[in-house]
């Protein structure tokens, strides 16, 4: 009798305890949403900006959901504030946008006009928001040079700055070669099948494999076979996603296994890391070995900071490092080369230019490329219509922006009208995405035109101060920038004389702006990705 009652007093009380509980966190979510409202409608009734048609209770999720819906439902979330441009081109014409999809998503502020993307990246270089910290926490516990802030950026990127530089990349350039002589193997490869192949994930491999040589001096060799490093962080990184749904959002972070596969690839990432740092530590005792980002990391290190080179913190940092290096370095640079032969397949006359340019630097015989680069690697410097193309690449299929924290006394300001506009509790999104399709600064905005790159300043066709920035501008923009393009011009130069690629894409299939290999959101994925991984056909060139 008395162990059942005390059970059901135990049971009110706990039931009670679920009870208040619930209240709680229901008074918690109104309040929150009450504020995140009120500071959308705070930006028209106190600072006289218009915002998008907004609900109380909806915020702007109708609108978002309306303007998504009538174009392909894979499309990247980068996508949006062009698609808001264009459905509401007065309330953008300041050259950016409020939005709120709250609690789907962070208070956005969308930016795309260069001079206001400039004040937050520029002449003031704004913290990242706390998203992408949040985002890459697992992966690199917040220690990489992509989400650190303040001395210990600024630390780590004096550090790495010197290692990115052309002086040091272009001893790496025999050991890119033979990457691409890899890359080359499997093109024929497929050119002997006569099948459709899809070029992504190739791709993502041959430029994982680069950027290991440049930053650890080793082969990771996964183009050909399963590298347990490279299978860690893309497994680690799917864990990662930025889900364009939310309940695939949740599944991804709810999964039981999630923290499970987290713990054991971030042990065999840094397992894999470790035995190359050791050997450099051992090196440096003794005398130099060849200089990669790590050697460099370890040697400026060591001269500012003897002491704590064993520190144990020093080698999670450089861990984390490394790792970011590897995975900021494949994905991007990737994406971009299936898009470089998208556009060159869709444009004779762009490949056929490109074809003479190399002709003409490199000579007819094909099989001497190779050793004429690396004879010479400045030559790959001196392909100003091929730089051309891959600058127009990027503007057209940009993989990237920046995000940064807003906050009470930092204002963007129109430098004509001297209008306000306030960052407070927005998530500031430089889109230059939408930047890089917007008429007023891009003739034929859709249009690959390379000669944009050739023209003389003052040409209608040159580009405009600060409108072009794939890789960001200002003291946070990407530090392999130079490197990604050196690559990528190389790749060209190696595949682009010998084999025809052509991307298959159904002509009545799914268009964006007219293009029918737009981006696309893909699970465990973080950046967009070309439609359907770039399905190809390679074929040897005869003509
Ligand atoms: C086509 C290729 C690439 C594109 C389009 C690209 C784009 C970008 C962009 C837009 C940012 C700024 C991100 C932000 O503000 O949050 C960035 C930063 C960064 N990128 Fe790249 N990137 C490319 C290749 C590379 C390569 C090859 C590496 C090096 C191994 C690299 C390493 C980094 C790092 C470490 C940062 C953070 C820099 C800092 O905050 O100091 N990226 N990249
Ligand atoms: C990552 O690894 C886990 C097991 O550790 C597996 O269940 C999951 O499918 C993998 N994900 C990817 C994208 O490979
Ligand atoms: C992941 O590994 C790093 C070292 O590379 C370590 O500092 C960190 O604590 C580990 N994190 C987790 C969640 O296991």
């Amino acid at each position: 009798m008395l162990v059942s009652t005390e059970g059901t007093g135990l049971s009110q009380t706990a039931l009670k305890g679920v009870f208040i509980i619930i209240v709680f966190g229901i008074i918690k979510l109104c309040l929150r949403l009450y504020q995140v409202r009120k500071l959308f409608r705070d930006i028209p009734n106190k600072y006289g900006i218009p915002i998008l048609p907004h609900s109380f209770l909806f915020g702007h999720i109708p609108i978002v959901i309306k303007v998504m819906s009538s174009h392909p439902k894979d499309i990247y979330g980068n996508y949006l504030p062009m698609l808001l441009r264009q459905e509401y081109p007065d309330i953008c014409s300041r050259g950016l946008v409020y939005v709120d999809v709250w609690p789907l998503g962070y208070p956005l502020l969308a930016v795309f006009d260069p001079g206001l993307m400039s004040q937050f990246t520029q002449v003031q270089s704004q913290p990242k928001h706390e998203h992408i910290r949040r985002q890459f926490e697992p992966f690199t516990q917040g220690q990489d040079l992509l989400v650190a802030e303040g001395e210990q950026w600024s630390k780590w990127r004096r550090i790495f700055n010197p290692g990115f530089s052309a002086k040091n990349i272009v001893p790496c350039i025999p050991a890119i070669l033979e990457e691409i002589e890899v890359f080359r193997d499997w093109l024929k490869e497929a050119a002997r099948s006569g099948e459709t192949v899809t070029l992504e994930q190739q791709s993502e491999k041959l430029t994982v494999d680069v950027i290991s040589r440049i930053v650890l001096g080793s082969r990771l060799h996964s183009q050909t076979e399963q590298n347990s490093f490279y299978s860690a962080m893309r497994n680690q990184t799917s864990w990662l996603s930025v889900d364009n749904q939310p309940l695939g959002f949740l599944a991804t972070m709810l999964n039981p296994i999630r923290p499970i596969a987290l713990w054991r690839n971030n042990i065999t990432m840094k397992s894999f890391l470790l035995p190359h740092i050791q050997k450099v530590l051992r090196q440096k005792e003794k005398e130099h070995g060849p200089e990669t980002i790590l050697s460099l990391a370890i040697q400026s290190y060591t001269v500012q900071d003897e002491p704590t080179l064993r520190d144990s913190n020093f080698i999670d940092v450089l861990v984390a490092q490394l790792k970011i290096f590897m995975f900021a370095g494949h994905e991007t640079t990737a994406g971009i080369l299936c898009y470089l032969y998208h556009i060159l397949y869709s444009n004779p006359t762009i490949l056929d230019t490109m074809r003479r340019e190399h002709d003409s630097i490199f000579g007819l015989d094909l099989a001497t490329t190779s050793a004429k680069i690396k004879d010479n690697p400045t030559l790959l410097n001196k392909l100003p219509y091929t730089s051309a193309v891959i600058k127009e690449t990027l503007r057209l299929f940009t993989p990237a922006g920046t995000v940064r924290a807003g906050s009470p006394d930092f204002f963007l300001r129109q430098p004509e009208t001297g209008e306000r506009y306030p960052t407070n509790g927005m998530m500031v999104y430089g889109c230059s995405s939408a930047t890089h399709r917007d008429e007023a600064f891009w003739p034929e905005p859709g249009r690959c035109i390379p000669e944009r790159w050739l023209v003389p300043e003052g040409d209608f066709l040159h580009p405009q101060k600060n409108a072009y920035r794939p890789f960001e501008l200002g003291p946070r923009n990407c530090i392999g920038q130079e490197t990604a393009q050196l690559e990528l011009r190389a790749i060209m130069v190696m595949t682009v004389r010998e084999f025809d690629i052509e991307s298959q894409f159904p002509a009545d299939g799914p268009r964006m702006f007219g293009e029918v290999a737009y981006q696309t959101y893909k699970v465990g994925k973080i950046i967009p990705q070309p439609r359907n991984d770039m399905p190809v056909r390679v074929m040897l060139r005869t003509s």
